[in-house]
């Protein structure tokens, strides 16, 4: 049995990390008698000047409605870099890391973050280090697991969003446009949308078509109904263009509702207004969902640990919490299935994706 365990949180943060850090410490100590240490702001903890926080369980009292991460995180650390359009991660400076931890007294960790975090929880992995990941992410794009934590209250927040544009909308004939998070995945959107009674919903997966967007307006003009509702997400992309960054540079996705706002205006003489939800999808308390999968994966992942596992990712399958190899995990982004059945009962209960084609789907 390990002594002492460390415990990190990386990239964006997700409502409901606290809720698993809180379960961690009270499973290591209460049922393994496993001490804790918590690396603050990511690996950047555990690298040069060490700095870490002893997590007891006064540490974690009180903090389970909390949102963000009482341990820090980076999503951008000193060792990643965007090269050529893509996020690459290079070589973790993995030896120095790996020393650090030894003077720390820390035999094992539990590392709770994305795709790109658990990248680098596979690199302490190969050099035999014991390692668990926790997946997080309110984008909810790793294939491994049905959800991860945080995806859930995103949706709430959102769906709130759309409620609220929808009375405002109705009420002035426009047309509202809600940008929501979600990176290169149409999660959020597609679930939100759905909740909230978009008229549109337009997601990377199915690149939409601007005049299929307008046809569902003046549409809906024709049938009576003199607002329109429209849920984007921040990777949509319009048939042959690309994603629209706010930051290039830094790959940050932003910008394509306001985009759609100035053409919607100019060409439906509608007046239109685009609302960008931004990090109030990640900010404060995780809803019920999140409170308790976070839980469960906290308490799953230390049991792992504590059975030997090592080189896994604490997923959730219908309904159960199971470990997959982590390398699998960060294998393949999940993608919506623009087929499958989300997408189908969104159209049939009249929901546009202003695909090209859309009419004759
Ligand atoms: O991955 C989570 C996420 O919130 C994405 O939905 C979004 O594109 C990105 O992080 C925003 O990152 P930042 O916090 O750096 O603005």
């Amino acid at each position: 049995m390990y002594k002492q365990i460390g415990i990190l949180t990386g990239g964006g943060d997700a409502p409901g990390l606290n809720a698993v850090i809180r379960a961690i410490v009270k499973t290591a100590i209460g049922e393994f008698g496993m001490k804790c240490i918590g690396i603050e702001d990511s690996f950047e903890g555990i690298l040069g000047e060490t700095h870490t926080v002893k997590l007891n369980l006064k540490a974690v009292s009180g903090i389970l409605p909390r949102g963000g991460t009482i341990l820090g995180t980076r999503n951008r650390g000193s060792f990643t870099k965007v090269v050529d359009g893509k996020t690459i991660i290079p070589e973790m400076p993995i030896d120095e890391a790996l020393e650090n931890l030894k003077k720390l007294d820390i035999e094992a960790l539990i590392v709770i973050g994305g795709e790109g975090t658990l990248a680098i929880a596979e690199q302490f992995n190969k050099r035999s280090f014991p390692v668990i990941g926790v997946p997080k992410t309110i984008d909810n794009d790793l294939s491994a697991t049905e959800l991860t934590f945080g995806f859930m209250t995103a949706i709430d927040i959102a769906t709130e969003a759309l409620d609220r544009l929808h009375t405002t909308a109705a009420s002035h004939d426009r047309v509202m446009i809600l940008e929501v998070m979600g990176r290169n995945t149409g999660w959020i959107a597609l679930h939100a949308g759905m909740a909230g009674s978009a008229d549109v919903i337009l997601i990377p997966e199915i690149p939409f078509s601007f005049d299929s967007m307008l046809d569902k307006i003046r549409q809906r003009e024709k049938t009576g109904s003199r607002f329109t509702n429209i849920v984007v997400a921040e990777g949509a992309v319009e048939v042959g263009t690309q994603p629209i960054y706010m930051d290039k540079e830094a790959l940050r996705l932003g910008g394509v509702g306001s985009h759609l706002r100035r053409r919607v205006e100019a060409e439906t003489g509608k007046e239109s207004r685009c609302v960008v939800l931004g990090h109030l999808q990640r900010g404060g308390s995780p809803n019920a969902f999140d409170r308790m999968l976070g839980t469960n994966f906290g308490a799953n992942a230390v049991r792992a640990l504590a059975n030997g596992q090592t080189g896994k990712m604490v997923a959730l399958k219908a309904g159960e919490v199971i470990t997959v190899p982590l390398a699998d995990a960060v294998k393949n982004l999940k993608n919506v299935s623009v087929d499958g059945q989300l997408v189908r009962t969104a159209r049939d209960i009249g929901i546009s994706f202003a695909a090209p084609n859309e009419s004759k789907l």
